[in-house]
């Protein structure tokens, strides 16, 4: 068995232009700029223009990325997108985001795991290029969840924003890239976070849409307790599986849902602010793509470098939690 190691290639991100901001909101909900920063840490997101999909902006954040890998599109093997708001139910949003790049040669599937669907990608992709199945592999975090929120509900719809992050894996020197995974999900807390009807439980109907049964269902107070636990818990256990320390991150990338969230996780890990990427002030809670935007927006600025050590980390519907350590 060849023991290389898996890393990432190449970054690269896709975001729609049209901004949404506190004061917007202000005008259709009953909420205002002062709670939603002072609870949340967003003053605005993105909203996907009428007609784009979520594979319209993973195939530009793919684009992206293969370029900063000086990779291909005929090269790539296999094409995963992690997403909660596919194009369509039936198929995977990944096919589409095959042929819209004509990525002739790629095989290509959906990863449903909520907001930690691109660290559930980065784990299942990297597996195929350690096995040597494939050489290089599309991980890609997209979502409109424009699309599935209820406008009218204050509670949800003030926290979500739509774009598309993707990565590029391929083979690097053994102790480089991708060190370790760590995945974990309890699905008796599914109820925390779901859309109650369009799948087989509740088909669409007539009664659901009325019932807005359609639309995202949370409970936030929940999640909140969980994810600063899960966060900090799932990223310890990365490091120790491989032998490191809090002490030796460089960077924590975690999932952007809630600016306190991600300050408790800061704190549990000693890290000064400065080493905490944190973009959830311009885009809200863009789900799976949340990890790989801030990654990108970070090495495009010149904040992470190449050989930095990174801590990955999210939780979301499932629930589910995972962290990937990486030496970029
Ligand atoms: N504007 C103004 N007031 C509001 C708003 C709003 N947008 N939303 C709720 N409120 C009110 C509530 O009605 C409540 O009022 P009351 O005290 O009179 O009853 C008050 O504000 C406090 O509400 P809480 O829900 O207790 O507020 P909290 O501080 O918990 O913040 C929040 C809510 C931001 C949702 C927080 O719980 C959170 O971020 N939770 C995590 C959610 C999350 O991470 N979800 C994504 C998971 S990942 C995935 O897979 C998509």
């Amino acid at each position: 068995m060849n023991l290389h190691g898996v890393g990432i290639l190449g970054v690269g991100s896709a975001l729609p232009a049209n901004i949404v901001t506190n004061l917007d909101l202000e005008k259709t909900v009953d909420t205002n700029d002062e709670w939603i920063r002072t609870r949340t840490g967003i003053c605005e997101r993105r909203v996907a223009e009428e007609g784009i999909t979520t594979s319209d902006l993973a195939t530009k954040a793919a684009q992206a990325a293969m370029a900063d890998a000086g990779v291909g599109v005929e090269e790539i093997d296999l094409i995963v997108v992690a997403t909660v708001t596919p194009d369509v139910p039936l198929p995977a949003t990944a096919c589409y985001v095959q042929a819209k790049l004509g990525a002739v040669n790629a095989a290509a599937f959906d990863i449903n795991a909520g907001c930690t669907g691109f660290i559930y990608g980065l784990s299942v992709g990297s597996q195929f290029v350690k096995a040597c199945v494939y050489r290089r592999v599309l991980i890609i975090g997209a979502e409109v969840l424009s699309r599935i929120l209820d406008w009218s509900d204050r509670s949800t719809c003030i926290l979500f924003g739509d774009g598309a992050g993707a990565v590029v894996l391929g083979p690097v020197a053994e102790g480089q890239g991708i060190l370790n995974c760590k995945l974990g999900s309890d699905g008796s807390l599914a109820h925390t976070l779901y859309i109650p009807a369009g799948g087989a439980k509740i088909p669409t109907c007539q009664e659901s849409v009325e019932a807005r049964q359609h639309y995202v269902k949370m409970s936030g107070n929940e999640i909140f307790k969980f994810a600063v636990r899960a966060m900090g818990e799932v990223t310890a256990e990365a490091l120790e599986g491989i032998g490191l320390g809090k002490e030796d991150i460089d960077f924590l990338v975690p999932h952007q849902a809630n600016h306190r969230i991600i300050d408790a996780a800061r704190k549990r890990f000693d890290l000064p602010e400065d080493k905490v990427i944190v973009n959830i002030d311009r885009y809200g809670n863009m789900s799976a793509a949340s990890i790989p935007v801030a990654l990108d927006e970070a090495i495009r600025s010149g904040r992470i470098k190449r050989g930095d050590l990174l801590g990955l980390v999210g939780f979301g519907a499932g629930l589910t939690w995972g962290a990937a350590i990486v030496r970029f």
